[in-house]
């Protein structure tokens, strides 16, 4: 076997073979496999998101994600307590705006008296202690279920919509968001929202940004959640990314970071971990991955098809995010993760 003899390292690093060299024995017992572990999952690693419905005492099923439903505000402060007591530190809202408050320039997103705002309030008033991240888009706000203004033409205008997201973040700010997170994937709204969140004296607010979020077909869950499904003309191509491209989201990262991004996000999860990679090479910053709706209803899917078992799946999804580099998950099974975790 070829040596580099002046290279002190490769000399130092003797590779055995078998049967010297058994990768097995130390994975023959759970206390080994436990101290031998490269990576843990535990409960402050997730994010919970949670959707918003109008009324009080309210809980709607959504069918497309068995098991998840929206709430009431009354209902989503409890979900916050639930989060707490899991130990699960954030949760992640998004509003099912009721029909009649949806226009075409989604001015709803800019009511302080919205029913985001609200919920935000309320569980800034009865759970300080869990961080409320919140989304900025305009996607449920909208009657044409796009995440911006569009020409008459049916273009998402980036510029234009960029000066309504940064009210949609102020107001949010305003109502107590601890984190602002932009879906929207418009260029230049990271900038223009973090200016605005400091001129307004909203210095520890932070901004995790969608930066490397992709047009996916794992979304339609979710836009069932908040309502936008049935709504959205044509597809969302034009912003968010083509999933052909990888270079293009460590630029994407790049520019949110310059203009002042605290932690930035790979959406949707799984089918994009080579995208988490190549982003926590690049740099040093918290990358989260969002294991999307499509994907809890894969899983759920798969599970009630007696094709796989829940908590196993559940368990070595999110501990794949781990091992890819991430920071945290945002995951529609964080409650179900966190008591397997004994959270
Ligand atoms: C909208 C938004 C979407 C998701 C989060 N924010 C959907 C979309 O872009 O159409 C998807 C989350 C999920 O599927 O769980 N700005």
């Amino acid at each position: 076997m070829a040596m580099v003899m002046d290279d002190p390292m490769s000399a130092a690093y003797p590779t055995p073979s078998f049967p010297a060299l058994r990768l097995r024995r130390t994975r023959a017992h759970g206390w080994s496999r436990r101290l031998h572990a490269e990576t843990v999952l535990t409960p402050a690693d997730l994010i919970w998101p949670l959707f918003i419905a109008e009324g009080q005492g309210v809980e709607e099923p959504i069918p497309s994600l068995p098991g998840v439903s929206r709430w009431s505000v009354d209902g989503i402060v409890a979900r916050a307590r639930e989060a707490r007591d899991l130990g699960i530190p954030c949760v992640a809202l998004f509003p099912n705006t009721p029909p009649g408050l949806r226009t075409d320039d989604g001015r709803e997103a800019l009511n302080p008296g919205n029913l985001m705002c609200r919920a935000i309030r309320a569980i800034k008033d009865s759970v300080p202690e869990v961080g409320v991240l919140t989304d900025v888009a305009l996607d449920p706000y909208t009657t044409h279920g796009h995440d911006g203004l569009v020409s008459p033409s049916g273009y998402v205008l980036n510029d234009a919509t960029a000066q309504v997201l940064v009210g949609q973040a102020q107001v949010q700010a305003e109502a107590g968001a601890d984190i602002i997170a932009p879906s929207d994937m418009m260029d230049g709204r990271v900038g223009l929202i973090r200016s605005a969140l400091e001129g307004g004296g909203h210095h520890e607010v932070q901004i995790m940004a969608y930066a490397a979020k992709y047009a996916s077909g794992f979304y339609s869950p979710f836009r069932d959640a908040v309502g936008s499904r049935g709504l959205l003309k044509g597809d969302k191509k034009t912003y968010q990314m083509d999933p052909a491209n990888a270079e293009e989201a460590v630029r994407e990262v790049a520019a949110d970071l310059a203009e002042g991004a605290d932690s930035v996000m790979v959406k949707p999860g799984l089918p994009y971990l080579d995208i988490v990679v190549r982003v926590r090479a690049a740099f040093q910053v918290p990358v989260f991955a969002y294991q999307v709706s499509g994907e809890y209803a894969m899983i759920e899917a798969a599970v009630a098809a007696g094709a796989g078992e829940r908590d196993a799946l559940v368990l070595e999804t999110l501990m794949a995010f781990k091992r890819a580099g991430c920071a945290g998950v945002l995951t529609y099974h964080a409650a179900h993760a966190a008591r397997l975790l004994g959270g």
